[in-house]
């Protein structure tokens, strides 16, 4: 038997005397203070741990269940063994802890110890002076025309030589693919190259991953399961016992440090003192990074912080995206036309991606009911007040929570749960402008919002749509299953088993 399974009994067996007892004395279970309307019952001691329990393998669904029938979106969950957690879907109060006091809400040291093994002091896991030096840098580097064109031709060439070849290959055999493990590969490959100049993954999925993409998402999913864990104290046991899933973490890290530090040394031999000072060969983030100074460490630590912000998360947009296409056939036939209008028969180009207006909103829409990144929390440093009144105290996590506001009658309208890109068009899009609605990034906090915004949006954007209306420009992709995927969301969110689809070329 598992630890964290002999812990849990033991718990139970707690839980069971405390409930019995609860109902000896006939107290109504404690709903919270008076202003959380919709928190789940909870009990003294134990809290809401029964009902989080039951719930811990939809707690998306749950969640946003709550958040929906309580007044001010905003509801409050307190567990024994874990911290009291506030949890928001109010966009006032997203702005406010992202922005307005973004000074009171920093990540917080629960967050760093549950990623720190795997992120180190990387932008991704730091706060404070660490954090406001690496976003100084990486926010310079990524304004820069020569990124961005290195980011393009090398998102160019992976798709012409890798992508398409390999979904041709599949198209002419008749068989199927998994597009969410083929379009994962190709995502890790362009941030490896963005970030170390190495392009790690074959496409062909007959071959095994390589051990550097394995690594990572090894490491993603424990460290997930960390935050996850309905006992926080069950991996630290586990982490200080070298057993189990933490066993592997360790490992997994230390190939990640492995590979990495090799292209480091390798990318420090090839660049001679010269190069370093006049920086003509700056080009991916590695060699940016060696020639501004940084020890070897908080190189490695960046570069994996920008592997893990880079990856998942836009081959998760277009695998949903993917699959929202083919229910809604229609959608299809727009995109495809909006295409080829822009497109006029050549390759498309960094200007005239701009110009794929309806590809944008089939995006947002896409990551409104399906956020790459599904939740997000800091920790408060001291006592305050959310703009909807709820108290907030130091130490608490406080939770924005895009997957359950892309879902919230009250921010989208009487039918949130449908697929309906037309949301995003603005009224002049059909006539001249062709512009989309400005949509508060507070109301829709898919990229996060206010300091700490993610810095790779623009190149997100570049890539996903780059990469689907290639896709949809040669081949119908159709799902081989016909029920709804089930949604997951780890530290970034996927598709349960996979995404099958048969792929037809266009004629
Ligand atoms: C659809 C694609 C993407 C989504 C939905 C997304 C979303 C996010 C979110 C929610 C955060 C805040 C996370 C947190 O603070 O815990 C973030 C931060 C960040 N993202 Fe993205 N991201 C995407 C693509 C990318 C790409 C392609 C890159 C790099 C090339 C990138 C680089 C970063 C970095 C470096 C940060 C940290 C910013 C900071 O802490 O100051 N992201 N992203």
């Amino acid at each position: 038997m598992e630890i964290s399974s002999i812990l849990f009994v033991a718990l139970l067996l707690v839980m069971l005397v405390v409930f019995l007892l609860e109902l000896m004395t006939c107290k109504p279970p404690r709903a919270g203070p008076k202003l959380f309307n919709h928190c789940p019952p909870s009990y003294p001691i134990i809290g809401c741990l029964l009902s989080f329990y039951k719930n811990r393998r939809r707690l998306l669904d749950w969640y946003t269940e709550m958040l929906s029938q309580s007044p001010t979106s905003t509801i409050l969950v307190q567990r024994l063994g874990a911290r009291r957690t506030i949890i928001t879907a109010n966009p006032k109060n997203v702005e406010y802890m992202l922005k307005t006091n973004f000074k009171n809400y920093p990540k917080g040291k629960p967050f760093t110890d549950i990623l720190g093994d795997f992120l180190g002091s990387g932008i991704f896991n730091v706060d404070g002076e660490l954090w406001w030096k690496q976003r100084k840098l990486a926010s310079h580097e990524f304004s820069t025309n020569s990124l961005r064109d290195y980011a393009m031709n090398a998102l160019r060439k992976e798709v012409k030589n890798e992508l398409l070849p390999a979904l041709e290959l599949v198209a002419e055999d008749g068989q199927t693919v998994d597009l969410q493990d083929l379009l994962k590969r190709l995502t890790f490959n362009l941030i490896c190259k963005v970030s170390l100049g190495i392009d790690p993954c074959s496409l062909d999925l007959s071959l095994p991953n390589s051990p550097l993409a394995k690594a990572f998402d090894i490491s993603s999913e424990i460290c997930a399961r960390r935050g996850a864990a309905t006992l926080l104290i069950s991996w630290k046991i586990k982490r200080w016992l070298g057993v189990g899933s933490e066993r592997n973490l360790r490992e997994a890290v230390q190939e990640i440090h492995t590979t990495i530090g090799r292209a480091i040394h390798e990318k420090i031999k090839k660049m001679d003192e010269k190069t370093r000072i006049t920086s003509t060969n700056r080009l991916d983030l590695l060699s940016r990074l060696i020639s501004a100074g940084y020890d070897e460490e908080i190189i490695r630590d960046m570069a994996i912080s920008f592997i893990v912000a880079g990856r998942d998360t836009t081959s998760a947009a277009m695998t949903w995206l993917f699959w929202l296409l083919s229910c809604h056939p229609d959608i299809e036939q727009g995109l495809l036309r909006e295409i080829e209008l822009v497109a006029k028969g050549n390759e498309l180009d960094y200007e005239s991606l701009s110009e794929l207006r309806l590809l944008d909103a089939c995006l947002y829409e896409s990551m409104r009911l399906y956020p790459p990144v599904a939740w997000d929390s800091k920790h408060a440093i001291s006592d305050d007040s959310l703009p909807d009144g709820t108290l907030v105290k130091s130490g608490d996590r406080v939770t924005y929570f895009p997957y359950g506001m892309g879902r919230m009658e009250a921010l989208w309208g009487k039918d949130p749960l449908e697929f309906k890109p037309s949301r995003w068009l603005s009224e002049a899009y059909l006539e001249t402008s062709r512009e989309l609605k400005k949509v508060s990034p507070f109301k829709f906090p898919i990229f996060q919002a206010g300091p700490r915004d993610c810095i790779g949006k623009q190149m997100a954007f570049v890539q996903m749509k780059y990469v689907v209306a290639s896709i949809l420009r040669r081949f119908d992709i159709k799902p081989v299953d016909e029920g709804r995927p089930v949604f997951v969301p780890m530290l970034t969110a996927h598709m349960a088993g996979g995404f099958q689809v048969s792929v037809h070329k266009r004629v």
